[in-house]
């Protein structure tokens, strides 16, 4: 079956207001969450994107169901899991396979039934991507794990119980599975060196919303005094705005001079790339619920460094070095978070862009103007960027694996088109008739 890309002819054009959609990376946690609640758990404002139809299935094969749609006003953003008829604690590899955010099922497996048999992940090709951290963190709570034909296997011998841990980094994967177990171990559990992004207060604040006690989520020590799952009930929660989604097209914004304005999210989550446009010669405005992006001067060179949050996001790292491509000088942009994140250089370099990689390092030599080209999105962001960099690119630029986008960005190409962008999806070479001659008779 041939698959759709998207066909980009660069008119630099990017301007208006877009509707950022809710957080991939917080409503993934937070349907997983919903396996404690043992009822219809409601979640408001969840982007439609393949990845969540992936976590859809995922509790579908626990036993659970899942609605979209199902609300009285027929929002089809707002989700309904029914938790209530679970009685699997197994998720296939098929499934894990297909996305390495399954593996957040464990924590609350456990928590319910303190077992769990989860296929090994695999995920995308951004690192080794381990979840040593995972499974270090649950331990100290009690569990025991074995490795069984590729699969994961925890068991609780005496319940979970509450203890101290300082995660070795702070992965945002571990400290969710440690939470979603922790908040029914008895006692209290300590989270030394927590990951602080957004995703993780969400998720906190739904699951007090269920009955749990955890304080301070969002600082680097988080404290949970476990209750019994039997005090956990049903909520409704809405799910936080997108600020990878936001930045994204704010990026577009300082590429083309916008202005573009991202509407539905707290620029409180995205302080250090709102620095980073100002640093590079962006104006930046933000209210309440909305930050706008403009620009009159030419986009200067900067220094990046990834980091957890509140540091730079890794997963604005290529979107931003799409900038720097096209930036008055040389930048310097440094991954810390994940190994092997650099492969959007390559196909940008496709396009045209000098870019030298060393180790975790880049160099960015900006200026080079861009060209249409076709190119492979790597991963969803290095997608999302690619395109955007055919929108100030001159002729057609034509990007392929574009599913890798459909799993984080709702109506990318929808709402790159309300902005006045001239780009679509097709099938491959849809475009081109064959013509077949017909010699007259001699
Ligand atoms: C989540 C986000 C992802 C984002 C990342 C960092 C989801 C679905 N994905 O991924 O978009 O880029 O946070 O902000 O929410 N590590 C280990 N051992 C572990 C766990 C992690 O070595 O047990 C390493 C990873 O290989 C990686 C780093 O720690 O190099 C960060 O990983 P982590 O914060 O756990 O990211 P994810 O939760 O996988």
């Amino acid at each position: 079956m041939a698959h759709e890309i998207i066909v980009v002819h660069g008119n630099g054009k990017l301007a208006g207001d877009v509707r950022i959609s809710g957080a991939k990376n917080s409503a993934l946690k937070l349907m997983a969450a919903a396996i404690l609640a043992q009822g219809e758990v409601v979640i408001r404002n969840v982007p439609r994107i393949s990845d969540i139809d992936v976590m859809s299935e995922v509790l579908e094969c626990l036993g659970a169901r899942v609605v979209r749609n199902g609300s009285a006003d027929r929002d089809e953003h707002v989700l309904t899991v029914d938790t209530a008829e679970v009685g699997s604690f197994e998720t296939p590899y098929e499934l894990v396979s297909k996305m390495r955010a399954s593996i957040s099922v464990l924590g609350p497996l456990i928590a319910r039934f303190g077992r769990a048999r989860v296929a090994m992940p695999g995920g995308c090709q951004i690192g080794a991507r381990k979840i040593d951290m995972h499974l270090k963190g649950l331990e100290a709570l009690g569990v025991t794990f074995e490795i069984d034909h590729g699969y994961l296997e925890a068991s609780t011998e005496n319940g979970l119980r509450g203890a101290s841990v300082a995660l070795d980094f702070p992965s945002v994967g571990a400290t969710e599975n440690m939470l979603m177990a922790a908040v029914v171990a008895e006692g209290e559990t300590i989270i030394a060196n927590a990951a602080r992004e957004p995703e993780i207060v969400d998720l906190a604040n739904m699951l007090n919303e269920m009955g749990a006690h955890v304080r301070d989520a969002g600082s680097s020590i988080i404290r949970i005094e476990g209750v019994p799952l039997s005090t956990f009930h049903p909520c409704d929660h809405t799910t936080i705005g997108d600020r990878i989604e936001a930045g994204t097209f704010l990026v577009g914004g300082a590429l083309t001079g916008g202005p573009v304005t991202a509407r539905g999210i707290n620029p409180s989550y995205l302080r250090m790339a709102i620095a980073k446009f100002r640093e590079m010669g962006c104006a930046v405005d933000e209210g309440a619920d909305f930050v706008t992006v403009s620009r009159t001067e030419p986009l200067r060179p900067v220094e990046i460094q990834t980091l957890p949050h509140p540091g730079f996001p890794t997963d604005l790292q290529a979107q931003f070095m799409l900038l720097a491509a096209c930036a008055d000088g040389t930048s310097v942009i440094t991954e810390n978070v994940f190994e092997n994140r650099f492969m959007f250089a390559a196909e940008l370099a496709r396009m045209g862009a000098d870019i030298v990689i060393e180790d975790h390092h880049s160099l960015v030599r900006g200026g080079r103007p861009l060209q249409g080209a076709p190119v492979s999105s790597t991963d969803l962001r290095a997608g999302a960027a690619l395109v955007l960099a055919g929108i100030v690119a001159e002729g057609e630029t034509r990007v392929h694996k574009i599913d890798h986008i459909d799993r984080g960005y709702e109506d990318y190409v929808g709402k790159l088109q309300g902005l006045g962008a001239d780009v679509t999806r097709e099938l491959p070479y849809s475009g081109h008739r064959a013509t077949v001659r017909v010699k007259a008779d001699a």
